[in-house]
């Protein structure tokens, strides 16, 4: 079974891309589920049919899922939310306001990524293709779980204890609601179900594609959610660029566009080497229907396989902290020591290996670091940053 999550900017063509690497792979004989987990019922538009909230089959080998995130929202943070509504309520917070307060902007989509697991698990498909909302906002959410695991091991259970011995007197005491035990409950499922969400995306079987548009604005933003990505460990395993104008004809305002193209293109390959960087042409009306989507998705991969299994340690740019210091560590293969130059430019990292350059946005929590050290070795450049004098 395999995993792969479509991302990017907002408007690129991330459900055109899903839909049409979904219908593919069914054409070729896996089983595959297309499933959305943004509340715009977009990828019923992209196959142009009305799209439930079980999986709908549309075609050979491929069925279609729009996940009720409302429903899934219900089911797992309701009794959260009713609490601190309560709460709130009690100290005289106005309603509204504490509804207003007690919404988790990007809950809905991550709820929505617990159907992913259930589908996975269910051993029904071959490949799960997941339509994800843009950006990586959603994916980095998934890494709290992981980020809490100590908290929820040592201090959870006893907060539980004690609130429950002390519940009414507290409650008196206070003049709010103390949590009900099934509000622990809830909290406590919440954070098993989306640790088991994020190990299952982050593992061996899981990776995730970027799409974008040949514009400096949207090239930048999948940069740095590439690095993101890579920081919370999920594999990057491409990039599909959407919208690429096809060379050729008379026309000036064309040209002009291929050629500004062709730079920010040159920018992509720089950026994301050695990962595969697809060409999705601009076509000349909007792909709908099974049909139309596959014939871009055909004309996207070409012969290449979109859903190979993802390489063990495959993930171009890895993050080690090592004490204070941390390494990023950059697949570079047939990079030798000497050939490495190093430099860094505003935010980014640039890194030039003889005449092949590639642009790095570093993640913010590196802004106050300082390199201190570059080595490379086994196909892998390493480079040490270390918290720097500069405040
Ligand atoms: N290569 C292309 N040529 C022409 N039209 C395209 C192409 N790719 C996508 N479109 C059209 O552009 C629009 C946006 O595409 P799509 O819905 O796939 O983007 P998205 O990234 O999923 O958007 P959102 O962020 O809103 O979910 C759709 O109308 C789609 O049919
Ligand atoms: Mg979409």
């Amino acid at each position: 079974m395999r995993i792969v999550l479509f991302t990017g900017k907002g408007g690129v063509g991330k459900t055109t891309a899903a839909a049409g690497a979904a219908v593919l792979a069914g054409r070729r004989g896996l089983k595959t589920l297309v499933m959305s987990t943004d509340a715009a019922h977009s990828l019923g538009d992209a196959f142009g049919v009305a799209v439930g909230s079980e999986p709908t089959e549309v075609g050979a080998g491929v069925w279609v899922q729009q996940v009720d995130a409302q429903r899934r929202f219900e089911a797992s943070w309701q009794q959260v939310q009713d609490y601190l509504r309560s709460v709130l309520d009690a100290v005289g917070v106005d309603p509204i306001a504490a509804e207003e307060i007690t919404v988790v902007p990007g809950a809905e989509e991550v709820l929505a990524l617990l159907e992913v697991r259930e589908q996975a698990a269910s051993g029904r498909w071959d490949l799960v293709v997941v339509d994800c909302a843009p950006t990586a906002e959603t994916l980095r959410l998934l890494a709290l779980p992981e980020a809490l695991g100590w908290y929820m091991d040592k201090i959870f259970p006893t907060e539980r204890r004690v609130v429950r011995a002390l519940s009414p007197l507290l409650s008196r005491a206070a003049g709010v609601p103390m949590p009900e035990g099934r509000v622990f409950d809830a909290v406590e499922r919440l954070h098993r179900d989306l640790g088991e969400v994020h190990d299952l995306l982050v593992g061996p079987q899981s990776s995730v594609r970027l799409v974008l548009t040949p514009e400096q604005v949207v090239v930048a933003e999948a940069r740095r959610a590439f690095t993101t990505l890579s920081l919370f460990g999920y594999t990057v395993d491409g990039v599909v660029a959407n919208r690429v104008f096809p060379a050729g004809g008379e026309d000036p305002w064309r040209d002009r566009w291929v050629e500004a193209q062709s730079a920010v293109l040159g920018d992509v390959d720089a950026s994301f080497a050695p990962l595969p960087v697809w060409r999705s042409p601009y076509l000349p009306a909007e792909p709908v229907g099974a049909d139309a989507v596959a014939d871009l998705a055909t004309e996207v991969y070409g012969d290449d396989d979109p859903f190979a299994p993802v390489e063990a340690g495959a993930g171009p740019l890895t993050v080690e902290r090592r004490g204070d210091d941390v390494d990023l560590v950059l697949r570079l293969p047939f990079a030798v020591t000497g050939e490495v130059a190093l430099a860094r430019h505003g935010g980014d990292l640039v890194v030039t290996v003889g005449s092949y350059r590639r642009l790095l946005a570093l993640p913010a929590s590196l802004a106050r670091h300082d390199v201190s050290r570059a080595k490379v070795a086994d196909g892998r450049l390493r480079v040490r940053f270390s918290r720097g004098e500069r405040t």
